[in-house]
């Protein structure tokens, strides 16, 4: 079946994340420019209205999963109400956060069906994480992420690793696994506007492995049959409850089996993490514009890979990827 959704290279997109919010209550350092970004003015943002109608448009051309991002989508005031929208479409919904208002929220996950949660925990050691936050919250977010599980949602940690600062933190996020049935997955340090990106901080998937593979004897996971189109390669220590992961898309990006389209807090379409061509569809339909054709148009022109940043060399070069947004504002 031809869709809107599939690209010239045969890449159906069943997967959208929504960014609810260009705000955040902590501001890490890989994520966020130290002054800040530029906020869009509200009018500029998708109500809960046009978040759900865009939602409409895509789960009838053939999404079925939705993560909300960020920023943190927690911050976001009418939440739940988003949330209660989402959950009458045919999809399954996720949401990734740094965990710290998670508590207030336990219930209306459940009652709308939200199961998967990704939490970004970056350290184990309180001031690490302030360093990494500039945020002293360690404390909150460890025991919502604890919560979490105890609850029973299907949670999985994600730590972004930096060179000599972290990298050191591998085998006891690994511990975490021991006795919990949790997903520890460590991401390679991406390169984003004003994330102060460079070589040498990077932790690559081989060095993680190498780490790993000191301490413990560990095995490849398949992958799930719900996570054909991975960002993580999965594995497992021997007799452990829990996984961990690697997400690799510097070393080795996972591209060939994208099925991710992106929306902006602001309404504007991305087809890829790294694209900085974007679709505005809020305007459009503000407008009164038909969407997908516009939607379609988008995805044709998306690259094999990293939005052209075919190989180390070209995603390395930050004249072509400081053109892009910061994570903050685009939402992971
Ligand atoms: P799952 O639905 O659990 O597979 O989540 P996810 O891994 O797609 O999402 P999450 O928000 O937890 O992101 C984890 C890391 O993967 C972050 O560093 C994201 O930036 C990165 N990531 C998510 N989607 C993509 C993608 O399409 N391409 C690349 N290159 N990285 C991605
Ligand atoms: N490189 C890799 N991952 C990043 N994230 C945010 N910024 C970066 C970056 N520069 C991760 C956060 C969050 C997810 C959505 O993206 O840890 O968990
Ligand atoms: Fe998809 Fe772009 Fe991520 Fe590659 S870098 S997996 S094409 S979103």
């Amino acid at each position: 079946v031809t869709s809107i959704l599939t690209d010239t290279h045969g890449r159906t997109h069943n997967y959208l994340r929504i960014s609810l919010s260009e705000k955040c209550n902590l501001r890490c350092t890989y994520c966020m420019p130290h002054d800040g970004i530029p906020l869009s003015p509200r009018s500029n943002l998708m109500t809960a209205d046009e978040i759900e109608a865009f939602a409409k448009v895509f789960v009838a051309n053939g999404v079925d999963k939705i993560r909300l991002t960020g920023g943190e989508p927690l911050v976001r005031k009418d939440f739940t109400d988003i949330l209660r929208r989402l959950s009458n479409l045919p999809v399954r919904l996720s949401i990734t956060t740094n965990a710290l208002l998670t508590h207030r929220y336990i219930d209306d996950f459940k009652r709308y069906g939200l199961n998967d949660i990704n939490v970004s925990l970056d350290s184990l050691d309180a001031e690490k994480f302030k360093l990494i936050t500039r945020r002293d919250q360690y404390k909150k977010a460890f025991e919502n992420i604890n919560q979490l599980v105890t609850e029973g949602f299907y949670v999985k940690i994600n730590a972004v690793l930096m060179k000599d600062f972290n990298e050191d933190e591998i085998v006891d996020f690994i511990k975490l696994t021991k006795n919990q049935d949790i997903n520890v997955r460590f991401i390679e340090f991406m390169p984003f506007d004003g994330n102060e990106w460079n070589k040498n901080k990077l932790v690559s998937q081989a060095e993680i492995i190498n780490r790993v593979t000191n301490y413990f004897g560990i095995e490849a996971l398949k992958p799930l049959a719900n996570e054909q189109n991975f960002t993580a390669r999965n594995f497992k220590v021997e007799g452990f409850k829990g996984s961990f992961g690697i997400i690799s898309s510097v070393t080795n990006p996972f591209c060939d089996s994208c099925n991710r389209i992106r929306l902006t807090a602001d309404g504007k379409l991305k087809n890829c993490l790294f694209s900085n061509k974007e679709t505005n569809l809020l305007k459009a339909f503000r407008e009164g514009e038909k969407l997908e054709e516009l939607i379609d148009l988008a995805l044709n022109k998306k690259k094999a890979v990293r939005a052209g940043m075919t190989d180390f060399d070209q995603l390395t070069n930050p004249d072509l990827h400081n053109n892009n947004r910061s994570m903050i504002a685009i939402g992971g």
